[in-house]
């Protein structure tokens, strides 16, 4: 009896050794992720053109892929920096972080698609948050009008994309939650409650027509713009239309997580609660908790993952911690993510992958498109993930 108490001491003992190792260092992980940026500016050196401004992926030969200033993916590289400057207090970070969002500024105008959310709020958006900058502010705003620009009253809701008029009349996608956060700002900072309205109407009826019983999400709806009633719901990036496409379920998570702090409606907190719960309980989440491109794909060994879906999620559940009873559930859910994350099989060695900072992201597999790459916005929220871990940590205590 004493000998198997003794041995389970010992045991105990190095099990938790090796939980000790193996913990998650955050301000290790920035400091590579600083040094990996670094050398991604000096590959960025190398490739930009005046039409290619900003890193995305790596094309077919493994080589940096730049793309212009009209792509959905623009904000993402200029945010990384605002946030290495936010870390680091450096002024060298301040500055290529100016440069890259400045080169953005035309779009500010773009009114062809919802992603002008994504593309100026993360770039602008985290520039204004830590310079007050009255420029960016102004160009926030047009921002906001330009996508505001895009709400149907009868749908109650901002179109997603102008293409595709073969297909859909009036598409809205789940990715779309994530653009609301600028219209919240701009309510804010303009006193115009337009913007607000827009976006709870928006998160409303996405909450009505995109989430099923299971609380997954639909990847696309597509409205009758003139009734707005529903006229088909599918997939475009997900498996299929029934699936449980991962990167949608990340997007729904963090969008319905910022309705809630920006608004206090605890419909939107529930929701979240849903989405967080269906992510973290699927039968098919990973031991490494990086889920495979679609929840509901069958798995094989070489399935692939999507880290940046695992990034998205992570950075929602660190902020969803600080208003759900579930606090340390999701805490350490985001944790054993980012912590997945940091590790080399997803974390890149210094100087290698294109300057990217993590590995085996899937862009759009049935498209056949970015697979198993890095991706520019696994980076971002990857960084905003381990910002606001750092942060929760400290507000606790630890
Ligand atoms: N918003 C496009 C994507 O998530 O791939």
């Amino acid at each position: 009896m004493r000998r198997s108490v003794f041995f389970l001491m010992i045991v105990g003992l190095v099990g938790g050794c090796q939980e000790k190792a193996e913990e998650l260092n955050v301000d290790h992980v920035l400091k590579q992720s600083e040094i990996q940026l670094m050398y991604q500016l000096k590959r960025i050196d190398q490739i930009t053109t005046k039409k290619l401004i900003s890193p995305r992926s790596v094309d077919e030969q493994g080589t940096l892929h730049m793309v212009p200033v009209w792509e959905w993916t623009v904000g993402f590289f200029p945010g990384s920096l605002w946030m290495m400057y936010d870390y680091t207090q450096d002024e060298f970070w301040r500055q290529k972080a100016e440069a890259f969002t400045t080169a953005l500024e035309s779009q500010q105008y773009n009114n062809r698609t919802h992603d002008t959310g994504f593309m100026m709020y993360c770039s602008y958006g985290k520039g204004c948050a830590l310079t007050s900058d009255s420029t960016y502010r102004a160009i926030l705003i047009q921002s906001a009008k330009s996508l505001a620009s895009r709400y149907n009253d009868q749908v109650k809701a901002i179109k997603s994309w102008n293409h595709g008029k073969d297909k859909w009349q009036f598409p809205v996608i789940i990715d779309n939650m994530m653009n609301l956060e600028l219209l919240f700002w701009a309510a804010k900072a303009t006193g115009d409650s337009t913007f607000r309205n827009i976006a709870i109407n928006h998160a409303m009826v996405t909450l009505e027509h995109h989430y099923r019983m299971d609380n997954s999400s639909y990847h696309l709806v597509d409205f009758d713009p003139k009734t707005g009633h529903v006229i088909k719901k599918e997939t475009v990036q997900g498996l299929a239309n029934e699936s449980a496409w991962a990167r949608g379920q990340a997007w729904g998570l963090y969008g319905y997580t910022l309705c809630y702090r920006e608004t206090g409606i605890p419909m939107f907190l529930t929701q979240a609660e849903k989405i967080a719960d269906y992510i973290m309980h699927h039968p098919a989440i990973t031991a490494d908790k990086i889920p495979l491109w679609d929840y509901d794909v069958t798995s094989k060994a070489d399935t692939p993952r999507d880290a940046s879906a695992a990034a998205v999620t992570a950075s929602a559940l660190f902020e969803l911690a600080q208003y759900s009873d579930k606090s340390k559930t999701y805490r350490t859910f985001g944790k054993e993510i980012v912590s997945s994350l940091a590790s080399s099989s997803y974390f890149a060695e210094a100087k290698t992958n294109e300057g990217y900072l993590l590995k085996h992201s899937t862009g759009s597999m049935p498209h056949g498109n970015e697979i198993d790459v890095p991706l520019v916005y696994a980076d971002y929220y990857f960084i905003e993930a381990l910002l606001r871990l750092k942060k929760l940590e400290k507000n606790l205590g630890n």
